[in-house]
């Protein structure tokens, strides 16, 4: 797991981020997330309004996006809260970046199935374009991070790229989708090796009739319950 730390409060952060507040675009998103709750318990609304703030600093900036301090200030008074709890929110949820990102960032599994199963093999990959473990590339495109199990280990190993998984990865596949990613060509989420959702390799091997056409085993079943 890389380190998590805020991003230094200096003058130059509070220049650029020191007047955020909601665009056009997000305004109404931060409403609805606010309206949700009633007066006295705003503060139920600080994941999904620091999640909005990121989107927002991610658009402005051209990446995945971040969460500055004073952007974490906006939200915190967005949700009545003292600073200092949603700033505990956001460095405690790997989902917000607390420094800059690039345009991708890849969050490669380390935890054991994955590894287990390769992921040392997809950072391979990720090395191999010159990633480093808690870096951004220098082109601005990609930045690594190793992270904890992100709950897709019946397809591991996994990375989580912006908003996607991309699950069962060699080596190989790993380096086309990052090749893919930085010529702007369209992806395959999910498995790579066409499993649907997390069944068995080469297609489901119980409950076969269900799979294939929604049989209902119950009756069956009540039968045999009856006889035991
Ligand atoms: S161990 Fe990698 S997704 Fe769970």
């Amino acid at each position: 797991m890389a380190e998590r730390h805020f991003a230094p409060d200096v003058p130059e952060l509070r220049e650029r981020w020191g007047g955020f507040t909601w665009d056009k675009a997000h305004a109404p998103e931060a409403a609805r997330a606010l309206g949700k709750y009633p007066d006295g318990r705003k503060a139920s609304a600080v994941i999904p309004l620091l999640d909005l703030a990121q989107r927002q600093v991610g658009v402005e900036t051209g990446t995945q996006g971040w969460l500055p301090i004073p952007v974490i200030e906006f939200v915190a008074a967005e949700c009545g809260l003292p600073p200092i709890r949603a700033m505990e929110v956001a460095s405690f949820y790997t989902m917000f970046n607390l420094v800059p990102v690039g345009k991708y960032h890849v969050q490669v599994c380390g935890t054991t199935p994955c590894m287990l199963r390769g992921s040392d093999d997809v950072l391979k990959a990720c090395y191999a374009k010159g990633m480093k473990k808690g870096h951004t590339t220098p082109d601005g495109l990609f930045t690594l991070t190793e992270v904890e199990c992100l709950g897709a280990c019946a397809n591991a190993p996994m990375v989580q790229i912006n908003d996607d998984n991309f699950e069962d990865l060699t080596e190989e596949s790993t380096a086309a989708l990052l090749d893919a990613l930085a010529a702007g060509k369209p992806v395959r989420t999910g498995s790579q090796i066409g499993r649907q959702t997390s069944c068995p390799e080469g297609g489901p091997t119980s409950l076969k009739k269900m799979a294939e056409r929604n049989y209902d085993y119950r009756p069956q079943w009540a039968d045999a319950g009856e006889g035991a």
